[in-house]
């Protein structure tokens, strides 16, 4: 299958304003480029939900800190070519910077509340990076229907709530984590890992699941739940955990009574690397199969 790369937003837009004369449905994938195969089942989702896909790739400087990852952040445009044709990309954006980000920009994208928790404390600035990337690319592209992993669950959580407050039209389709085969969740940000930090990875996955084994029990204390996660991940000499938190999946906040879906998430440093993780439980289902993802 042919992936039409395209650069410029004038250009996407007649492609785009053509192609919707005969197509119902368009669904949008944004990346940062780097594609593995939590990408490819994004992709590949929107592909059969939707007339004609959209992939972008474009690594968003706005949402980098001073001392994060931005120069060192994988890139293989070539590759990623190759996987949103495999995947059943129609088309990939791939705009340089300037493109976005013209000289003089100086709009942003803001949210109260729910950004502050969990990575927001530690990535002040992370989430209006992302919102704004996104509340551009959504204005561009104007999807039906725009998809996300649950790996990053705040971010979508945040994505779901901006397309509803800014009447973005775009119905936010949460995809699950997609794993490798010891339950590491793949990342872009896995190719740091030296083979011991790779082995020492897991204990993410493994926090999770012993303590989400605990809820499908009918646990529900936040904090025996959350003590478990760390009592997991400080086991393991390589790691140092930045937060375990369980909280209602939808507001961020603590789980109450309304909470339907609860996000236990965790963030830690394996090495110099920051991974993040998360498992998603529905509150009313212990013991029965309350684990969504
Ligand atoms: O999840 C990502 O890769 C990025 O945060 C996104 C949504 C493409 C915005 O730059």
């Amino acid at each position: 299958m042919n992936v039409r790369k395209i650069e410029r937003i004038e250009d996407l837009r007649a492609e785009l304003a053509l192609r919707r004369r005969s197509v119902e449905s368009v669904g949008f994938v944004p990346t940062m480029g780097a594609l593995h195969a939590g990408h490819a089942s994004l992709i590949g989702r929107s592909a059969g939900e939707n007339d004609l896909t959209v992939v972008s790739l474009f690594l968003n400087p706005l949402q980098f800190g001073a001392n994060e990852d931005l120069d060192k952040y994988p890139s293989s445009e070539a590759e990623d070519l190759l996987v949103c044709a495999a995947s059943g990309a129609d088309i990939a954006f791939c705009p340089p910077p300037s493109e976005l980000y013209p000289g003089g920009f100086s709009t942003y994208v803001n949210m109260d509340g729910m950004t502050a928790a969990l990575c927001g404390k530690s990535r002040p600035d992370h989430f209006r990076g992302v919102m704004t990337v996104v509340g551009k690319l959504f204005n561009i592209v104007r999807p039906d229907r725009a998809y996300f992993g649950e790996k990053d669950a705040q971010q979508l959580a945040v994505v779901r709530k901006m397309a509803r407050d800014l009447n973005f039209g775009t119905e936010i389709i949460g995809c699950p984590t997609v794993r490798e085969a010891d339950g590491l969740a793949m990342s872009s940000r896995n190719v740091y890992l030296s083979p011991d930090e790779r082995a020492a990875a897991t204990c993410l996955y493994r926090a999770l699941a012993t303590a989400g084994k605990r809820i499908d029990r009918g646990e529900r204390d936040a904090q025996a739940i959350t003590d478990l996660v760390s009592r997991t991940i400080g086991a393991e000499p390589l790691a140092e955990l930045e937060y375990a938190e369980l909280l209602d999946a939808e507001t961020l906040e603590s789980v109450g009574a309304e909470t339907e879906s609860m996000l236990l998430a965790v963030a830690a440093r394996i090495g110099g690397t920051r991974l993040i993780d998360n498992m998603m439980f529905d509150r009313a289902k212990p013991g029965k199969n309350g684990q969504r993802s």
